[in-house]
């Protein structure tokens, strides 16, 4: 089974208008595999950039969200706070809108909009990777206190000296990583001068022998230690001198760099130990050895101290674990109770009490000092408090719909029984799925059991050790999260090879340019170089191709599908256009009027359609081939202030059974992957064959696609 990126369930949004409320997402849900491309697809209204603004938390402010979760991560997105979306959107999530221009700033240049996001991201993940580092340590501090193990406060000053020693380290990290990044980028000039080095004039050699000097200059570290040698010193002076540099020298300064970055990365948190507590370091620091010898000194000098770091951590670890699973039994028992105890009417009062006593109890049992987090526990509190408002304001509002539904049917009726016109209609009731927000509160509970009786089970492995050891990698890696320092040169540097990447020619000029310089093709790439340059795993395009021409779109389509591949990217694709999702999409969602009708892989969708609104979508698919005329969908999707009682599709759907308009059909399960809404699929349906349409589109589709593979 693949990982699961992304989960929206039960989504429903809807918007406050002068009109009335719009009904945009009504109860969808969907989820995002690990490298997958999800395309959603269904005309312009039918609620696709609705959805996945909510995903990125940047809803319009007229927003409702009435029901839903959007799981990333273990955690609901639909609570995270502004701050907490930032971060996200920041590092993990990234979109592309159909107006490059919407995303570019006009009059910043390209390079500053690239560089900019870059450097404010390092910030960020810099001053979290402190954050945490503290917040680990302190929550260790506790548990060893309350252990009672560390009662002469030995432990204390070990933390101490271990803070001490990832100073240290990660100083000497910060100084490695930016020396290593110079005498990558030396090589890297040094290596392209050399290829062409017999043809070109002395004044283009001078100035590339310039170029690289000035990241030689800058790449002496003591942990790079060919650069340590005379020798080398004496060749970076020769890149700088009047006359050109020899094409043996430069080879021998090449080969001089790749020595030294081919050398082992240094263990840094133990050479900072070593340099903090060990007498000899200071008399060592000028002469060098090789890595691999003090990686292995360091390593020995320290490894006493670790054991005993490790020792009394591990009885933290241990306790805090034993009192965990403690609080986890008391707990249980209380679940199960309550679990039994919501069964029958819910009354107000108590199950507010009870919920909030419930999400404070398990609030309570999360050990502090654990590595793995389980979601279902850490997300227990937030959903079940959030079912329990949703569910009362929703019988408030259910009363108040229903008043008003039989308020306008009377007066409906009142006028027509006087035969006067009526130009308005009446707007069914919205009502909130009550039963469903009882359910989700049961499985969350239920979860929540099975979760504690296999942790608090006395076959449940718990190995200290190996949890110790967890929690102390962790820290290390939080410590030299802080030494990655990106700064303006190495940002132009890597905005520089993003826009390589992105396909743009000539990315030094246009890195100095204003967007409005550029063609609408390369500033959707310089979006796309943007969205990138955050490593996000998620890629949201809402209709990157709309506003480019036909060329052009498919470039950009290329380029989504190359940057997806090369960096196992999940994307959702948004698009009106079936066509365009043919060759991308893995899997495709069909949305119309809010909701979900059909979805499936894109072999089920494009050679198996069920949904009388995907034969309309794929018959109005422009097509090269066929000489017929491009079929528009008959009749408008219906107004979302009033969405039609059954399916919202009938109006349009020549194949309409009378049921169809009366009662919104359930999604039918025609394989393991392939699902549709509509009634035809129902057993006591008529059977309706695709219309010939549909299928000579299909079978063209067949033919051109088993062309292309031959
Ligand atoms: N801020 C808002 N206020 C009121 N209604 C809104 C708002 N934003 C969206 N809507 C309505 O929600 C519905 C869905 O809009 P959405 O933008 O998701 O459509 P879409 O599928 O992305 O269409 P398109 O292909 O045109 O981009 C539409 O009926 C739209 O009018
Ligand atoms: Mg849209």
């Amino acid at each position: 089974m693949m990982n699961k990126k992304l989960e929206v369930k039960n989504l429903r949004i809807s918007f406050r208008t002068a009109s009335g409320k719009v009904q945009a997402v009504r109860d969808i849900s969907f989820d995002l595999y690990e490298g997958e491309t999800l395309a959603i697809v269904g005309e312009s209204g039918s609620g696709k950039s609705v959805t996945t603004r909510a995903i990125m938390g940047i809803s319009a402010l007229n927003a409702i969200v009435e029901n839903g979760e959007i799981f990333y991560d273990g955690k609901d997105l639909l609570k995270f706070s502004e701050d907490d979306f930032q971060e996200l959107r920041g590092n993990k999530i990234a979109m592309i809108f159909q107006d490059p221009m919407s995303s570019l700033n006009p009059i910043v240049k390209v390079g500053k909009q690239l560089t900019e996001a870059m450097l404010l991201k390092n910030r960020t993940r810099r001053k979290n990777g402190k954050k945490d580092f503290h917040r680990i340590l302190i929550n260790l501090r506790k548990a060893v206190k309350s252990s009672g193990a560390d009662a002469s406060g030995e432990f204390e000053k070990l933390v101490g000296k271990f803070v001490r020693a990832e100073k240290i380290g990660v100083r000497a990290e910060s100084s490695y990583l930016l020396a290593r990044k110079n005498a990558e980028e030396a090589a890297e000039r040094i290596k392209e001068l050399l290829v062409t080095y017999e043809k070109e004039s002395e004044t283009v050699i001078r100035s590339k022998c310039g170029a690289a000097y000035r990241y030689a200059a800058k790449c002496s570290d003591e942990f790079l230690p060919a650069y340590r040698t005379e020798l080398f010193s004496g060749l970076v002076q020769k890149l700088k001198a009047s006359a050109p540099c020899a094409e043996t020298d430069l080879r021998e300064l090449l080969g001089i760099l790749e020595e030294g970055l081919a050398q082992p990365v240094p263990e840094f948190y133990c050479i900072g130990y070593y340099r903090a507590f060990s007498e000899n370091a200071a008399a060592e620091k000028d002469a060098v050895k090789d890595i691999p010898a003090f990686n292995a000194d360091a390593r020995a000098f320290c490894k006493e101290f670790d054991e005993t770091f490790g020792d009394a951590a591990g009885q933290g670890v241990r306790y805090a674990h034993e009192q965990s699973v403690l609080r986890k039994r008391e707990a249980l028992e209380r679940l199960r109770a309550a679990r039994a105890a919501l069964e029958p009417e819910w009354d107000k009062a108590e199950v507010s009490k009870l919920t909030k006593e419930l999400a404070a109890l398990v609030q309570n049992c999360i050990n502090p000092v654990e590595t793995r987090k389980e979601s279902a526990e850490r997300t227990f509190g937030p959903c079940i408090l959030s079912y329990c408002s949703r569910y009362f304001s929703g019988i408030r509002k259910n009363e108040k719909e229903k008043l008003r539904y039989d308020r306008q049917v009377k007066k409906r009726d009142a006028m027509l029984a006087k035969n006067k016109q009526i130009d308005w209609k009446v707007t069914p009731p919205s009502l909130t799925d009550l039963g469903a927000i009882r359910q989700n509160m049961f499985s969350a509970i239920d979860a929540l059991i099975s979760l504690y009786e296999r942790q608090t089970s006395p076959d449940f492995c718990f190995d200290s050790e190996e949890e110790t050891r967890g929690i102390v990698g962790c820290l290390k890696e939080r410590a030299s999260q802080t030494a990655v320092k990106v700064n303006k040169t190495s940002a132009k540097r890597r905005a520089l090879r993003l826009l390589n990447e992105v396909g743009i020619p000539d990315a030094e000029k246009r890195y100095s340019q204003y967007p409005f310089q550029l063609s609408g093709g390369q500033r959707q790439r310089i979006v796309i170089a943007i969205a990138l340059s955050a490593d996000p795993d998620i890629l949201i395009c809402d209709e990157p191709t709309t506003a480019l021409d036909v060329t052009i779109q498919a470039q950009i389509l290329e380029l989504i599908n190359k940057v997806k591949r090369e960096r196992n990217l999940s994307v959702i694709f948004i698009t009106h256009d079936l066509g365009v999702v043919a060759n991308i999409a893995d899997r495709i969602a069909v949305m119309y009027a809010g909701k979900i009708v059909e979805y499936g892989t894109s072999e089920e969708i494009f050679y198996s359609p069920a949904h009388p609104y995907t034969w309309a979508l794929l018959s109005s698919m422009p097509d090269l081939e066929s000489s017929e005329r491009l079929e528009a969908i008959p009749g408008t999707p219906p107004n979302m202030i009033y969405p039609p009682e059954g399916d919202a599709f009938a109006e349009r759907n020549r194949y309409a059974l009378e049921i169809d308009f009366k009662k919104q059909p359930p999604m039918f399960q025609i394989t393991d992957t392939h699902y549709a809404a509509t009634w035809l699929l129902h057993p006591l349906a008529p059977k309706v064959d695709i219309p010939a349409s549909v299928t000579d589109r299909i079978n063209r589709m067949k033919k051109e696609a088993e062309g292309e593979s031959r």
